[in-house]
């Protein structure tokens, strides 16, 4: 058993930005696309979760020594395996609402619009970073900005209330539920701007372009600090 402090690798006392930085360092580390494990990954998720709701006390299971030796032995019996054969990909989670994601900073330097016809499709095509262009699915209990960053990706943020623009993404197809909203106009809304902190997924399907806060109109409303206006994708 482990304190969630100790899960992220925090001190008990470290600040907010000190808990974000390590969170984001251990579930990076924790992913499996980078030799972690599902549980670990969730492990991270669950201590982040409980120290921002100050549920500091709660002791939460870590893995095995068994654990960690049969996913050594694992990796041990793979980097041992022919090397021609085909790199196998990890096991999607492929249940909830699929949703296929694009980085609205990246549109301009392949002269794509926002309004393109076949945004996704070009976008599709195009070999773009897994940060800026990829598919994830989104579990019920899930928003939109937690099932990205749960899956190990960083989509901007500040208050996660629905309170500022900066999470703030375009609806291309599918719906979402918003259940509050302080901020957006119902112009922008009734045009796909949404929130991802506050959306849920209510379509099978979504398509969905992220980072648009830069967007005419937005701008104004974010908040003035972002700390996570530098935070690099997947950083
Ligand atoms: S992070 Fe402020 S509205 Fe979503």
């Amino acid at each position: 058993m482990a304190s969630p402090f100790d899960v992220l690798e925090v001190d008990s006392d470290a600040d907010d930005e000190e808990i974000e930085r390590a969170y984001r360092r251990r579930v990076k580390e924790a992913h499996p696309d980078h030799g972690g494990s599902a549980r670990e990954f969730q492990l991270v998720y669950t201590a982040y979760r409980q120290v921002m709701a100050g549920n500091t006390d709660a002791e939460l299971e870590v893995a095995s020594e068994a654990d960690a030796d049969e996913r050594d032995t694992a990796s041990a019996a793979e980097s041992e395996a022919d090397p021609s054969a085909p790199e196998e990909e990890p096991e999607p989670e492929e249940t909830g609402s699929k949703v296929e994601f694009l980085n609205y900073e990246i549109l301009a330097d392949h002269g794509w619009q926002i309004d393109d016809d076949d945004l996704f499709e070009k976008a599709s095509e195009a070999n773009l970073d897994q940060g800026d262009y990829g598919r994830f699915f989104v579990q019920p209990r899930e928003n939109l900005l937690e099932a990205a960053e749960n899956r190990g990706f960083s989509w901007p943020y500040s208050c996660r209330g629905g309170a500022c623009a900066n999470c703030a993404i375009a609806v291309v197809d599918g719906a979402v539920e918003m259940p509050s909203n302080h901020i957006l106009p119902s112009s922008m809304t009734d045009s796909g701007i949404q929130l991802s902190c506050i959306s849920r997924p209510v379509t099978d399907e979504m398509k969905v372009v992220y980072n648009v806060k830069s967007l005419p109109g937005l701008d104004e409303l974010r908040l003035p600090s972002d700390p996570f206006d530098n935070a690099q994708l997947n950083d």
